[in-house]
């Protein structure tokens, strides 16, 4: 039997309560940044779209009910990993994930003069997932960052050093390669997120990304052009999504 759909979404939003009064609906779980609904009839949460909300399909059974902008974006998504970062190598499938981080990393190294050796900085570490991969046994140094406090700390209960928000936005260009997988496609803290890469990146420094069903792209890109990161060739294929690699000059 197929799980039920969950929405995630703000507390503050007024969808919660309209769909509540609906009992195929119920209450999963609510924070002071999030509220998780869940229905076994999909139709219930399709006809809450319209009247310009969206939502997004994340992983799995889970939708994100688009916030206003990516500051409350960030809010909530940092609030639900924060609830699922217990369970979240259960929910995801792991081989996928570490796939991601080797296609990354390879590609992001097509667009360096000097491919070795490498500092390398994981944006968006989650719980540490990418320790298994064979990137961190390649990289000479490894750090992560993440917006949800409890997937930090369990990234550095994993053996990863992870740094805080305020190391990631004052960086001090020492990063060769920064790799982002199944991230921006949450398009939280734009902004924030490509200032952090981008005085963590040394000059000649990439960041590759994927973008989960192309979800987040057009934002990413309107984004980047009042960043100092360039483009680094055209964005590529892959069965990750589209594959962006950007410059720091
Ligand atoms: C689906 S998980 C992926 C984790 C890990 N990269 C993996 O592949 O297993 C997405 C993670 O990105 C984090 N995240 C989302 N947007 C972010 C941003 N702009 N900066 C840093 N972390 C972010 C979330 O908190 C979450 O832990």
């Amino acid at each position: 039997m197929s799980k039920p759909s969950r929405l995630v979404l703000s507390p503050s939003d007024s969808l919660i309560e309209a769909l509540l009064t609906d009992r195929r609906a119920a209450l999963v779980y609510l924070a002071d940044d999030v509220c998780i609904l869940e229905s076994a009839d999909r139709t219930l949460l399709e006809s809450s779209q319209g009247n310009g909300r969206k939502w997004t399909r994340i992983f799995e059974e889970y939708h994100l009910v688009n916030a206003d902008n990516d500051k409350a974006q960030g809010v909530v998504v940092s609030a639900f990993f924060d609830w699922l970062t217990d369970r979240y190598s259960n929910e995801i499938e792991t081989t996928r994930n570490l796939a991601c981080y080797e296609y990354l990393y390879g590609f992001a190294n097509q667009f360096r003069e000097v491919p070795t050796p490498t500092a390398v900085l994981d944006v968006g570490c989650g719980p540490g997932t990418i320790l298994r991969s064979d990137v961190a046994h390649t990289a000479q140094v490894l750090v992560g960052y993440d917006i949800s406090d409890i997937a930090a700390k369990a990234a550095i209960s994993a053996g990863m050093t992870v740094m805080s928000r305020d190391e990631f936005v004052s960086g001090s260009a020492r990063f060769d390669v920064a790799l982002s997988a199944y991230t921006m496609h949450y398009t939280c803290d734009l902004a924030e997120t490509l200032a952090g890469v981008q005085c963590n990146l040394k000059p000649g420094g990439v960041w590759a990304l994927n973008f989960h069903k192309g979800i987040g792209l057009a934002a990413f890109f309107a984004c980047l052009r009042s960043s100092a990161l360039e483009l680094a060739g055209q964005f590529s294929h892959s069965s990750f999504g589209p594959i962006v690699a950007v410059k720091m000059g």
